[in-house]
């Protein structure tokens, strides 16, 4: 599937552009991304989309 396609958070339709874009601008934590994207913060309060974004947070802070 196309990195722009793929869902981060299903909750609230998020995809992965928005939140790659949320990293790009400085965010370093769950709370961050959260806080930019609203992800986290739909019906399942993260449980899917949680680890989605730490390996997101962690691939970006290996590339550093
Ligand atoms: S998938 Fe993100 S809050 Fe449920």
């Amino acid at each position: 599937m196309l990195l722009k396609f793929r869902p981060v958070c299903i909750c609230n339709t998020i995809r992965y552009p928005r939140v790659k874009e949320a990293i790009d601008r400085g965010a370093r934590t769950i709370e961050d991304v959260a806080q930019a994207t609203g992800c986290t913060t739909g019906e399942c309060a993260g449980e899917r989309c949680r680890p989605v974004i730490v390996a997101m947070l962690a691939e970006a802070q290996a590339k550093t």
